[in-house]
């Protein structure tokens, strides 16, 4: 793997123009190996928590209809446009990566819109853990850093950290702040970096990394001593509180087959369930989960989950072939018209306020030992 911090990495620098730019709940910790729990170390973060039971809006509620609109509002304000390079392993082979990216515009403006759905689950903030409160920043990693985008915009709050984006694709932007390196690297070889970061992001990576305790094990050797890890993803299979959503919905369904055939595929979309046992058998401490939720549509009552709600119907819609095509076909066998026959059903339970479903949402940050 690349070595940014060297004068020639031995990655080719990512090309190609391109981008830009929160209902958390309940943080636990988890015991590290002799490590005390965070409560002073990793203050309770500050974000509306919100991993209860969410009460359903009425069906009439007329708010629904504005909320949709602001999705496309930022859609058509972004005006961005993306390049995008078919890249499935970096290393010219034909392996297949269930949770690739493709190559078109509409699923780089697709992850720019995640993004700022992740912002508005997070209260507008690019990362919950305590990383740079007690000392400056002065290099930081976005491991899988797709358009950038995360990278960017943590370079413009922090002009003075070094930031260095790592994806298989090239699709970054060319334009970029000064200290924004993007290297196409993959992040299952060895890492070589011969600087240390003290804090490394990474972001709905299941599905993309197979080897997850290497993942884990290999940013807390690369990490300062006191720095920090934070990880975001997404839990499959989707969930429900309230049954309106039952092993008869095809949107379930439709989840719990994603997840069979990603397993089927060697990178489990099942990964993030096993995200906080890892860190800490890596060496992190002070390790924290949030638990966060995002409905399937406008369902919720709660203005900012409605609101969360709306961005991840157009989020998944979007997504919804992309991510199934390759997956059902190569990880189970069906055919393309098998495919889009369920798809079609699906796309009904998620325009469907009666279907009370959401993504769990997970943030995990924990600390290499001082
Ligand atoms: C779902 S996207 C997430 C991108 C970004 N973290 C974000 O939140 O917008 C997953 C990214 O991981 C990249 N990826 C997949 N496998 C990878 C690997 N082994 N090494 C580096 N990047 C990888 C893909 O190219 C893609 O850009």
């Amino acid at each position: 793997m690349a070595d940014s911090s060297a004068a020639e990495p031995s990655t080719a620098p990512a090309p190609a123009p391109a981008p830009a730019t929160t209902a958390p709940a309940t943080a636990t910790t988890a015991a590290p190996a002799a490590a005390s729990s965070s409560a002073t170390a990793n203050p309770a973060p500050t974000v509306p928590q919100n991993t209860g039971i969410l009460e359903v809006d009425s069906p009439a509620n007329s708010e629904t209809a504005s909320v949709v609109s602001s999705i496309f509002k930022y859609r058509e304000q972004s005006g961005r446009t993306f390049h995008a390079y078919r890249d499935r392993t970096g290393t010219g082979s034909d392996e297949f990566i269930p949770y690739f990216l493709p190559n078109d515009e509409s699923e780089t403006e697709r992850l720019d819109l995640q993004h700022n759905l992740v912002l508005l689950t997070q209260d507008d903030r690019l990362h919950i853990s305590p990383a740079g409160k007690d000392k400056p920043l002065k290099r930081v990693l976005d491991a899988g850093c797709g358009t950038g985008i995360w990278s960017v915009d943590f370079a413009d709050e922090n002009p003075e950290t070094s930031v260095v984006g790592i994806d298989i694709s090239p699709i970054q932007p060319s334009f970029v702040p000064p200290k924004v390196e993007f290297f196409v690297d993959d992040l299952e070889l060895e890492w070589n970096y011969v600087n240390p970061f003290d804090f490394i992001y990474t972001r709905f990576m299941t599905g993309s990394i197979k080897n997850w305790p290497m993942f884990f094990s290999q940013s807390f050797q690369h990490l300062q001593p006191g720095g920090w890890l934070e990880i975001c993803d997404i839990v499959s299979p989707i969930a429900c509180d309230d049954g309106t959503m039952t092993d008869e919905t095809p949107l379930l369904k439709w989840s719990k087959l994603l997840l069979e055939a990603s397993e089927n595929l060697g990178a489990s979309l099942g990964s993030p369930k096993h995200y906080k046992q890892q860190m800490v058998d890596a060496g992190f401490e002070n390790v924290v989960q949030i638990d966060y939720k995002w409905p399937t549509n406008p369902w919720p009552k709660d203005p900012k989950h409605k609101e969360i709600g709306a961005w991840t119907q157009a989020n998944i819609m979007q997504a919804l072939q992309a991510l199934s095509i390759m997956s059902f076909t190569k990880g189970l066998g069906w055919s393309v018209i098998e495919v889009e026959t369920l798809l079609a059903q699906v796309r009904r339970d998620v325009k469907n306020k009666d279907v009370h479903a959401y993504w769990p949402i997970i943030v995990i940050y924990g600390q290499k030992p001082e």
